[in-house]
């Protein structure tokens, strides 16, 4: 194995593989608590560079099954949004160490935006104009809305990326050069749902009413705006601007019932977070809710 094979196999085993130094049980919301997921994010980072991936090359069928995937605007542009909303709440945080792991949170959703533009620009993608980045007035509810836009759409990229991957929609070559990249949002979500934990037991008694109320409103915000991008798919008759985990697995031209792709979904979402440490919190919010969902759906 030559050398630079086995940095990235270590590189890769390090960013799925990660418990803390300390022992013991750790209570959800300590000083503890804090450090170990903050630290996590920070331990699991891959510094894989964007500039020298090698793209493969297509077949011509691949080629025109990758280009012709109406995801590629929107999902340019979503990680050039999450990248400034992490980035803005980031300063507004002062405990250096959380501060920190936001601020590589960050530069990854940066890299995913560079790694998307390499694809796109290696595979010849037109891409739409893309609209700016402005930074966000509120921090806190910037942050809330791309930590829960990716607890959903995370969770269905997961079961999805898996479908295109056994259905060989995309070569195995491009499969494995993207896979880090859900990985990352595997380790973004954990980070967030931890990091909610922590804030809601960190506020006074008032301040957790408040923050539960603007939870609740960034998940009306969410739904609304997911029914939204459902409706103006059917005007607009294409994809261009919907969420790829709506309409995904007859986009990459999978026959695969709603149960079957819940359950895909969950395997998926248990598999990639089974090797970080157990104390820390999982993501539910989003598995529940397709398990509630999934009872009403033939098998
Ligand atoms: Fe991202
Ligand atoms: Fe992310």
């Amino acid at each position: 194995m030559t050398g630079t094979v086995a940095a990235i196999e270590a590189s890769d085993f390090v960013m799925r593989n990660w418990t803390a130094g300390e022992t013991g049980p750790v209570r959800i919301g300590s000083p503890e608590h804090l450090r170990m997921f903050a630290q996590m994010l920070l331990d699991t980072h891959n510094p894989y560079k964007p500039a020298v991936i090698d793209w493969p090359k297509l077949e011509p069928d691949a080629l025109a099954r990758v280009t012709s995937l109406p995801i590629w605007d929107i999902a340019v542009q979503t990680e050039g949004r999450a990248s400034i909303r992490v980035k803005t709440f980031a300063a507004s945080v002062e405990e250096p160490l959380l501060r920190q792991a936001l601020e590589l949170d960050a530069d990854e959703e940066a890299r995913h935006k560079v790694v998307l533009s390499k694809l796109v620009e290696a595979y010849g993608v037109k891409l739409a104009p893309e609209p700016d980045y402005p930074a966000p007035k509120h921090a806190v509810w910037a942050w809330l809305v791309t930590g829960y836009s990716e607890c959903i759409d995370s969770f269905f990229a997961f079961g999805l990326f898996e479908t295109a991957r056994r259905s060989g929609f995309f070569p195995e070559e491009l499969i494995e050069t993207f896979e880090p990249v859900i990985q990352e949002e595997a380790r973004h979500i954990l980070f967030f749902v931890n990091w909610v934990a922590w804030r809601r037991r960190n506020l006074p008694v008032w301040r957790r009413l408040t923050f539960r109320l603007t939870e609740i409103a960034v998940w009306a915000f969410l739904i609304y705006e997911r029914i939204g991008i459902a409706r103006g798919l059917d005007e607009a008759g294409e994809m261009q601007d919907a969420n790829f985990a709506m309409q995904g697995s007859s986009a990459i031209g999978v026959d695969l019932s709603p149960a079957e792709l819940i359950d895909l979904c969950l395997a998926e979402n248990d598999r990639r977070m089974a090797g970080y440490d157990k104390r820390l919190l999982r993501p539910t919010l989003t598995p529940a809710l397709a398990r509630f969902a999934r009872r009403f759906l033939k098998p």
